[in-house]
């Protein structure tokens, strides 16, 4: 599969797939939200899968809450219960006016997107869709530091700063990241807090994740 046919890379072949049978699991913490914001401001949760965190929000009284993902059959899957959901199919086609949103979520989706030039080009996207003063909350992976994640790790395309690459036996081509990446990759973000926690990861496999709240 050729994960570089758009400048974002996209495996929506792979999502499709594996859409109806797969369980995203990254928890969302409400009470740190609700401290940044009313109830009135607009959330747009990018990668949105099926829209869990979509149904989160707005259970928790968020009535401004769009959710867009390059899946037809995750989107698909949430339209049946109603969601404020929507299919994109470029992903760096995201039809939202500049500087309106409140709060972008993307939980999960950098792991997707190997190359370094795929995530920076969608992070240039999101900061000019985020309101001066909005706020981009990531929840993602740093390099596990448990051997079996050690040993697979590769570079993308040989290139020397594009490390924590890997393609899992389904098919999915995944990347890890080192810190100094996502600090370089926020660098026009001011940092406002970051978490660690436990998740397991949509294969039922426990993983470290952190949880990044950012300032544009
Ligand atoms: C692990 S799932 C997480 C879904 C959701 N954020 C959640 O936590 O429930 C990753 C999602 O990112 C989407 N995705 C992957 N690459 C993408 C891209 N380049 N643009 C938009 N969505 C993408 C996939 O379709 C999938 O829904």
């Amino acid at each position: 599969m050729n994960v570089r046919t758009m400048n974002i890379d996209n495996q929506k072949e792979y999502w499709d797939k594996v859409g109806k049978q797969k369980t995203f699991t990254h928890p969302l913490n409400i009470e740190l939200l609700s401290q940044f914001f009313d109830k009135d401001a607009t959330f747009v949760d990018y990668g949105c899968g099926y829209g869990r965190i979509v149904e989160e929000l707005i259970a928790s009284g968020f009535s401004k809450v769009a959710g867009y993902d390059t899946s037809i059959n995750l989107i698909q899957r949430g339209k049946e219960r109603y969601l404020p959901i929507h299919h994109i199919a470029d992903p760096s086609n995201l039809p939202l006016e500049n500087n309106s949103v409140d709060c972008i979520l993307l939980f999960a989706v950098l792991t997707c997107i190997p190359s370094d030039k795929g995530q920076a080009t969608l992070v240039q996207l999101l900061h000019s869709k985020l309101k001066p003063g909005g706020i981009l909350y990531i929840s993602d992976y740093y390099l596990q530091n448990v051997e079996v994640s050690k040993s697979r790790y590769t570079f993308f395309e040989n290139e020397p700063d594009n490390f924590g690459v890997f393609t899992l036996p389904e098919g999915a081509t995944l990347r890890h990241h080192t810190r100094e990446w996502i600090v370089s990759l926020f660098a026009d973000f001011t940092v406002e807090c970051e978490n660690f926690i436990t998740v397991k990861t949509m294969n039922g496999n426990t993983a470290e994740a952190f949880q990044l709240i950012v300032r544009k």
